[in-house]
């Protein structure tokens, strides 16, 4: 029987793309795996991740999809929490049955060495333990970010009160403070669902065999320090921890990833300046208000710097109509100030459609990029040497940021008003430090740094290669 890992993945083409990746570096450096993904059928829209799963089994025909049955659940639809990461929790936990069946079967034919689980699935390990399988965690973003993951435990005992209502900084192990209200939004309520399903992860990702964590030695020492000294897990031993990254997902971004669509902008790029262009672009779910892209548009154009700017909005009842073209993208015209794309067609290209942010980064022209601070972007603008500015919108970006702005030091931080809204002024400011000041040249110096250090974990003999083969050497001897 051959020798196989199991990877479970959340719902969502996010979580999906991420174990997908993991799953080729583990095949391409110990191809004596048979690598198994399963796939969730959500009962709720998750978006469609057919057509990716697709193209992945024609291009890697080394990695099997198996999907699971749809869970039929009525509670769902009445779910006591506003937070898709509840709604997610509590899927994963009615899925539970199915994951047992699903494994037994797996069992009959192949050798199940493991199963990697990511993060949001930690609940089933309930599952794992019950048939004594070895389990990892894959946690696809900062080891930063584990700190504070694996430390909510301590805060929660230490205080009564809502993260909300709390407004102090939080201390964390190897990381810098963190103020109580950059924690991830569905945290901040303690008696929503989400702040218990995290807290029940937190527990759940210390009892697993090992953590996986897309990140590199050399970018987060501390962290990683914090953690594998055993300072984050209280009352219990920390399970070692693999930095194999920097997994680069590569993906084109979107729903269908049709190429043809996105190449104009690279024949715009191959046409400006050597490292004159700032690059924006905030990933799959962020979106802004009509007044927030006014402001950034007048932002753009004041700075004087050259600019590629990916627009997209989410509809929802607050988004005209109108904002949307026939095709579903944003209508340009009514949405950015008037006669904005004709006064600065030479100064810049708005797109509305998706591009393939990783060709963009790496192309000589880019020398900035303004992101939402999404782990996956954070580590394809390191890869590629460009430094940041950081407008975190949701999840654990907020954490992220501190990571880049205070740790790290390969960021700047765009400053928001209370209300998250940011001003032309700001937007003009960041844009142009990043591009043309002695601070914009330290950060990029930096990154420049940070991407040699990526390339050299990577390589043979590197920190993240080294973790690999210890992890694939223990699911051989486990
Ligand atoms: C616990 O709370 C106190 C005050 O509220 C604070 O000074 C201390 O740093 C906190 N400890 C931890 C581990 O968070
Ligand atoms: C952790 O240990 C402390 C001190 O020994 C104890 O007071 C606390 O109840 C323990 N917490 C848990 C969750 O075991
Ligand atoms: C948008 O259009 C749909 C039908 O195409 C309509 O049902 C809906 O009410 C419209 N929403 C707004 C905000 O105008
Ligand atoms: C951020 O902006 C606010 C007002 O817009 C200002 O008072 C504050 O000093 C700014 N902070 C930084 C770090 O620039």
């Amino acid at each position: 029987m051959k020798d196989t890992i199991v990877l479970y993945p959340s719902p969502g083409i996010g979580h999906l793309v991420g174990i997908v990746e993991l799953g080729r570096l583990i095949n391409q450096h110990h191809p004596s795996f048979t690598i198994i993904i399963l796939i969730t059928t959500a009962p709720f829209n998750t978006g469609s991740t057919t057509p990716y799963i697709n193209h992945i089994s024609k291009t890697n025909p080394s990695l099997v999809f198996h999907h699971l049955p749809s869970v039929t659940v009525n509670e769902l639809e009445s779910f006591p929490s506003l937070h898709h990461e509840a709604l997610n929790f509590e899927l994963i936990r009615l899925n539970n049955p199915l994951l047992h069946t699903a494994l037994q079967t797996i069992s009959q034919t192949s050798n199940v060495r493991s199963v990697v689980l990511d993060f949001f699935c930690g609940i089933a390990l309930e599952v794992t333990f019950l048939l004594n399988i070895p389990s990892y965690i894959f946690f696809s973003s900062a080891a930063g970010a584990l700190v504070s993951f694996l430390y909510t435990p301590t805060i929660h005992r230490n205080t009564s009160k809502s993260l909300k209502d709390l407004n102090t900084y939080l201390d964390f192990p190897g990381i810098p403070s963190i103020l109580s209200s950059d924690m991830p939004l569905p945290m901040l309520d303690r008696n929503d669902p989400a702040y218990s399903g995290f807290l029940s992860l937190s527990l759940f990702t210390a009892k697993g065999n090992g953590i996986i964590v897309n990140t590199f030695e050399c970018l987060e020492e501390k962290a990683i320090k914090a953690i594998t000294e055993g300072f984050c897990v209280l009352n219990g031993t920390t399970p070692p921890i693999y930095c194999i990254g920097p997994l680069i997902m590569g993906r084109i971004g979107g729903e269908s990833g049709n190429g043809d669509e996105m190449r104009p902008c690279l024949t715009w790029l191959d046409k400006q300046p050597s490292r004159s262009v700032v690059f924006l672009c905030f990933g799959s779910y962020g979106s802004f208000s009509a007044a927030q892209l006014r402001e950034i548009a007048l932002g753009l154009e004041r700075s004087g710097q050259r600019f590629l700017w990916v627009v997209r909005i989410v509809p929802t009842e607050n988004t005209l109509n109108a904002s949307l073209s026939a095709n579903g993208n944003p209508d340009l015209e009514s949405l950015l100030p008037k006669n904005f794309l004709d006064r600065t067609k030479e100064q810049g290209l708005v797109v509305n459609t998706w591009v393939p942010q990783v060709d963009v980064l790496n192309h000589i022209s880019v020398g900035g990029f303004v992101t939402h601070a999404g782990w996956n972007s954070v580590l394809e603008s390191v890869c590629a040497g460009v430094p940041m500015v950081v407008w975190p919108l949701y999840a654990e970006q907020r954490i992220n940021r501190v990571l880049l702005v205070d740790d790290m030091k390969l960021a700047m931080s765009m400053n928001e008003s209370e209300n998250g809204f940011v001003d032309t002024e700001e937007v003009e400011r960041k844009v142009r430090s990043l591009m043309n000041s002695d601070e914009g040249k330290g950060l990029r110096e930096r990154t420049l740094a940070a991407r040699d250090q990526a390339v050299a974990a990577l390589s043979e003999g590197g920190s993240s290669r080294a973790a690999l083969a210890k992890l694939a050497e223990s699911w051989k001897s486990g």
